[in-house]
């Protein structure tokens, strides 16, 4: 069993403090949180103990579950890690790239496990793919959201577009060459909407727009590869493939398209199998079992930190890009 206390449980805290308690090799010691009238809600529905100091909670649990707003989550992994504590952490990693690589190094030199909350990758669309070849060589991104003023101390990059930095960091195997990339504030003090072209040394090429500013909610990635279109709908939870037709495809249909040589080729377009599950609980579910298991956390500090050098290099751009008449 690990015991776990939660940091944080505003908007997505409240999420994590259901599923915590929906996984059985889990028990819920407590939770931290300086609003008190947070605080008092959270005691009152979950029935669940309020600590008033973040260093007494983490002295009476296995691991940390840090939910709090990003400025903060440096100061609580780094003393959980001194404490020895296992720590599942909200993306973005932290909030500078020194707080990032100071983590980096305190968990290698620890035995703990740490776990970053890109939960997308257990975003069932996305769980749907594992079994295929991936291996794109054009990924053309959009995630679009409404304007929420939660989430936006930070710019859409480390808000939103940071999911689509993981997946990509995750599924191309390659090193990232160059980055292109433009952001304008409008809503807020820091880029609502961008626009980041990302090459990697394979020849990949990543095209990701990201909006915080929309009308309208979208979260697709469409991967191209040698002989196959991938769509992934995280906001839907669907996938699409067309790709050429083996005989192993169960596909939804096929039709035949006629190649320059006078051959033929049949292209087959289906739909794989999303599985039926709640992202933020098999995150935490999976966390639990690499504590539990010592096996490696799917998404790990250094992943983390890619991420993040990734989305940091972008923001960089836009500042070095913004032209002020
Ligand atoms: N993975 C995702 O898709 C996703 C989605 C939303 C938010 N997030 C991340 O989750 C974190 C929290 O976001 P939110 O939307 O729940 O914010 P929120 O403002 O709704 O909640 C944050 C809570 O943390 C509390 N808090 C403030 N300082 C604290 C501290 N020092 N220690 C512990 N708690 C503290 C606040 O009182 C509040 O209750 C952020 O890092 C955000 O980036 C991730």
């Amino acid at each position: 069993m690990l015991k776990v206390g939660i940091f944080g449980v505003g908007h997505l805290g409240k999420f994590h403090l259901n599923n915590w308690k929906e996984i059985k090799e889990a028990e819920l010691v407590g939770f931290y949180d300086p609003d008190d009238v947070i605080a008092q809600e959270v005691c009152e529905k979950y029935q669940l103990a309020r600590f008033l100091d973040p260093a007494i909670l983490m002295d009476a649990v296995d691991a940390i579950d840090v939910v709090a707003p990003t400025h903060f989550h440096f100061s609580l992994c780094k003393m959980a890690l001194r404490k020895g504590k296992h720590v599942f952490v909200e993306k973005p990693l932290a909030n500078t790239m020194d707080e990032a690589r100071e983590l980096l190094k305190l968990t290698k030199e620890s035995n703990i496990k740490f776990q970053v909350g890109h939960v997308e990758r257990f975003n069932p669309a996305f769980l749907s793919i594992k079994d295929l070849q991936i291996n794109p060589m054009f990924i053309e991104v959009h995630r679009l959201a409404q304007f929420n003023p939660r989430g936006t101390e930070v710019s859409v990059i480390l808000d939103l577009m940071i999911h689509d930095i993981d997946i990509i960091l995750s599924i191309v195997k390659s090193e990232v060459k160059s980055i292109f990339s433009n952001g304008v504030a409008v809503m807020t003090e820091t880029p609502d909407i961008a626009n980041v072209r990302i090459e990697f040394n394979n020849g990949c090429v990543a095209n990701l727009t990201s909006s915080r500013i929309s009308m309208k909610k979208m979260r697709k990635m469409r991967l191209f590869q040698k002989d196959a279109y991938i769509g992934i709908d995280f906001l839907n939870k669907k996938t699409e493939v067309i790709k050429l037709k083996t005989s192993k495809d169960i596909d939804v249909f096929s039709f035949d398209l006629e190649t320059p040589d006078g051959g033929k080729k049949t292209i087959s377009v289906s739909n794989p199998l999303v599985p039926e599950v709640n992202a933020i609980k098999l995150e935490l579910q999976k966390f639990c079992e690499a504590v539990l298991n010592n096996t490696p956390t799917i998404v790990s500090e250094v992943d983390g930190y890619r991420a993040m050098d990734v989305a940091h290099q972008i923001l960089q751009k836009i500042k070095n890009n913004s032209i002020i008449a």
